[in-house]
């Protein structure tokens, strides 16, 4: 017992050596499930040669991974440093497989990591979370005692502005501690927000590009493309290297889980999913989704609110035709700090979208669905799902009926909470739950 003790302490001792961030899992560019799954493990090291290497247990014992490479990311305010990056292999889908990292010959840290489900498994949502406060803490509590297969964060990922320093002090420090253990063991995916893109003169900013590894299938984008994140010249340059091939691609994607289809979509405001150089894209990819029992876009802007902040930003509207079209079941945004669920409804946007300004329409509401005994919606349901850490916004309009529009259907902006969805096969739950893991609001989806 003494001698086990002594090897665990000298593992954690080695590993708070080893690294600036822990090892943490993404989907890598693997958006379609496969017989062998694979994830990729990224970690943060200081600014000099080490003999790294990873394993992965297989049946008959640790497996070598091919070896990590890496990328520089010299930007201040943080010191020079590494971003490591290995790709899991031959993980049997749905298995939970324990790996370990070593440096130098010394193992320096140990994890099990969830592969992709085929079937049955939980996601669980948020967005507008990480800003270092107490709330955002407890809300990833709060995930982590649900235990998901995998965590999908609806947009300003980082706060102030999605700088490098911010994960490290913020992010990574939150969701990858000793605490809450959950990015070493669950892959999390994200799209950026207004906050997690350069909009600032800070070098470091935009540093999602570099940390994430998220499939690079969305619309072939190159730096400097109108529908591209916007880069100063001169200022972004280390981001932008470190990035490779991530930026600006990245900030758009698609992929599989169990049987949903997600399609993830960058709403900032210099993206227009008008042009044919998005809408062809977004068009193609809904309709290959074929074998999806569910399709779910996921973005930052939503097309349907109530909440008075943010009221105009409703650029994203015109795309509705769209998800109609090809039977889209749910709409996940965040960007407005509450919780808001509409009724399944279809749009005809009658004047275009302007940034700013409502983009007005005609709405036909599916007003039998009630989530409870009728459960086959007619149209996609919007949700709102920003209420994940940061302060929130309208609080009194929890209560003001009168001041929601006609087709929200649940409106909770004095909580913080997150969304919990449970897909097995045609039946699709959706809840949300507050910080203790009470639940605010849920409904089910049935095909
Ligand atoms: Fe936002």
């Amino acid at each position: 017992m003494r001698s086990l003790l002594l090897a665990l302490l000298t593992i954690l001792l080695q590993s708070q050596e080893a690294f600036l961030v822990k090892p943490y899992l993404q989907l890598g560019d693997a958006p379609r499930p496969a017989r062998n799954e694979r994830l990729d493990l990224l970690w943060h090291a200081e600014d000099r040669d080490a003999a790294w290497t990873v394993e992965v247990r297989g049946g008959k014992g640790w497996i070598p991974q091919t070896a990590p490479s890496f990328r520089h990311l010299d930007v201040p305010p943080l010191p020079a440093h590494r971003i490591y990056r290995v790709t899991l292999r031959d993980l049997a889908p749905g298995a939970a497989m324990p790996y370990r990292v070593k440096q130098n010959d010394a193992v320096v840290f140990e994890a099990e990591a969830q592969a992709r489900k085929p079937g049955a498994h939980r996601m669980i949502v948020f967005g507008d979370a990480a800003d270092g406060s107490k709330r955002q803490a407890a809300i990833a509590q709060a995930i982590q005692a649900q235990h998901p297969d995998a965590v999908f964060i609806t947009g300003d990922l980082v706060y102030g502005r999605g700088r490098a320093a911010e994960y490290r002090s913020v992010f990574f420090s939150c969701y990858n501690s000793e605490a809450v253990p959950l990015m070493r063991r669950v892959p999390f995916l994200g799209v950026p927000g207004n906050h997690d893109v350069p909009f600032s003169k800070h070098p470091d900013a935009a540093a999602y590009f570099a940390y994430w590894s998220q499939p690079l299938n969305g619309p072939a984008l190159k730096a400097g493309d109108k529908n591209a994140a916007p880069v100063i010249l001169g200022v972004h340059d280390a981001v932008v290297a470190a990035s490779g091939a991530a930026f600006p691609r990245m900030a758009s994607f698609s992929f599989d889980y169990g049987k949903v289809h997600w399609t993830v979509l960058d709403s900032n405001v210099y993206t227009d999913w008008e042009s044919p150089a998005l809408k062809v894209w977004l068009e193609a990819d809904l309709k290959a989704a074929k074998t999806a029992t569910w399709r779910i876009v996921a973005l930052h802007h939503p097309l349907f609110q109530s909440s008075r902040a943010h009221f105009d930003d409703q650029w994203m509207r015109p795309i509705s035709p769209i998800l109609e079209k090809y039977g889209v079941d749910l709409v996940l945004a965040g960007h407005v700090h509450n919780y808001q669920r509409t009724a399944p409804l279809r749009f005809k946007p009658t004047k275009a979208g302007l940034r700013g300004k409502p983009v007005e329409g005609e709405f036909t509401v599916d007003e039998a669905y009630d989530g409870r005994a009728i459960t086959r919606a007619k149209g996609p349901i919007h949700i709102v799902t920003g209420a994940g850490g940061a302060e929130l916004y309208d609080l009194w309009q929890t209560d003001a009926r009168a001041s929601w529009q006609p087709w929200t259907r649940t409106f909770i902006s004095d909580q913080h909470s997150f969304t919990v969805l449970d897909v097995d096969g045609r039946t699709l739950k959706l809840r949300q739950l507050d910080a203790e893991g009470r639940q605010l609001d849920g409904i089910t989806l049935t095909k």
